[in-house]
């Protein structure tokens, strides 16, 4: 594995990823695993939608990247049987481009927008009385011939997704009737996906080989499934038809993601507020720069699982590094702290 390659990555590790990411995806709910509190409530509107044969209510997914807010999008698109047209905030440049992928949708269709809290001012206006009365008025022409508009839309469902739910305006926020919060994944259900994916991929793994894989995947239903195919890769090249619990520990400890789930940036950057800040606070600029990763990547990828797991802490005046962390790295606590 090269030295800058990411298990962590929000990006697409190599170019197979995309496809075999999508034979990965569950297609009903009951495939769907963890996330039990979400599936129970969208069980109900699903089946409450479906009797009254009416489009479901708008859904906001957000969580940090990797966790199934695409995957869950098409679950619930397929189990009320409707089409799913799918676009992101950054395509819909103009109220003219929503216009014409709302268009496109039949009665009680699920349109997905990801990445909704990139959407321009502009369009997100105009999707405001789409969502609410299914309806757009647009301003057709320019100079003097210039006049409103107005089109019809058919009942449909809005799926928004977002890494970033604080940066979704409130007005937008409100108009969504059903509002989900993804979290990291349990062990034991990590441990199934890996069992799942390896399925579906048709290898054998030990269970107690697939719990080594959920231990190092940091929460992430994408991330497990990157370090399976890694191991499995191993596995052919050593010859091995199951994999087992020695040989995912093997694989896993070259890919440096420990098994806490802390890859080598992660450790980089608690080292680094360490070394330069004795354990800060640090503020979220200064852990960006130092580390070579945007604040975005920091705020979304890193930070919400170290504070999860309690290695890192915020504070008023920044993040600071936490005993547990020190302990992971092995490192003594300065006196004063
Ligand atoms: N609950 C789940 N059960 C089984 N597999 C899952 C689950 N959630 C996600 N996955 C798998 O993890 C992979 C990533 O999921 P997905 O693309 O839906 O994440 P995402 O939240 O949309 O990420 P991003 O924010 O980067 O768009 C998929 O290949 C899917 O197979
Ligand atoms: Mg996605």
């Amino acid at each position: 594995m090269a030295d800058d390659e990411r298990i962590l990555s929000d990006q697409p590790i190599d170019e197979n990823e995309n496809v075999i990411e999508k034979s990965l995806r569950p297609h009903l709910l009951k495939e769907y695993i963890g996330q039990d509190k979400i599936k129970t409530e969208l069980q109900v509107y699903i089946k409450a939608a479906k009797q009254r044969e009416e489009a479901m209510d708008h859904v906001l997914l957000f969580g940090p990247p990797g966790l199934g807010k695409t995957t869950l999008a098409f679950v619930i698109a397929n189990e009320l049987g409707v089409n799913i047209r799918t676009t992101a905030g950054p395509a819909i440049e103009k109220s003219g481009d929503l216009l014409s992928v709302l268009s496109e949708l039949q009665a009680g269709d699920v349109l997905f927008i990801d990445e909704i809290h990139r959407l321009p001012r502009a369009v997100e206006e105009t999707l405001y009385s789409a969502m609410e009365d299914f309806y757009v008025d647009i301003i057709v022409g320019q100079g003097p011939t210039a006049h409103p508009v107005h089109f019809p839309l058919p009942p449909f469902t809005l799926i928004g997704a977002t890494t970033r739910a604080g940066l979704l305006s409130a007005p937008l926020r409100d108009r969504f009737g059903i509002l989900a919060s993804l979290n990291y994944y349990e062990y034991k259900d990590l441990q199934e996906i890996v069992q799942r994916s390896a399925d579906v991929l048709q290898t054998h793994i030990t269970p107690e080989a697939a719990m080594e894989v959920a231990l190092r995947a940091r929460g992430t239903p994408r991330v497990a499934n990157r370090l399976l195919k890694r191991v499995r890769d191993f596995a052919e090249v050593s010859d091995q038809e199951v994999i087992d619990e020695t040989l995912a520990a093997k694989a896993l400890t070259q890919l440096r993601v420990d098994r806490s789930g802390l890859d080598q940036v992660d450790r980089r950057l608690l080292k680094m507020m360490i070394d330069l800040y004795d354990g800060g606070p640090v503020g979220l600029n200064t852990i960006a720069v130092n580390i070579g990763e945007d604040v975005e990547t920091v705020e979304t990828m890193y930070e919400p699982f170290l504070l999860q797991n309690g290695f890192l802490k915020r504070t008023s005046r920044g993040r600071m590094v936490t005993p547990k962390a020190y302990q992971h790295l092995g490192l003594a606590m300065p006196e004063q702290k």
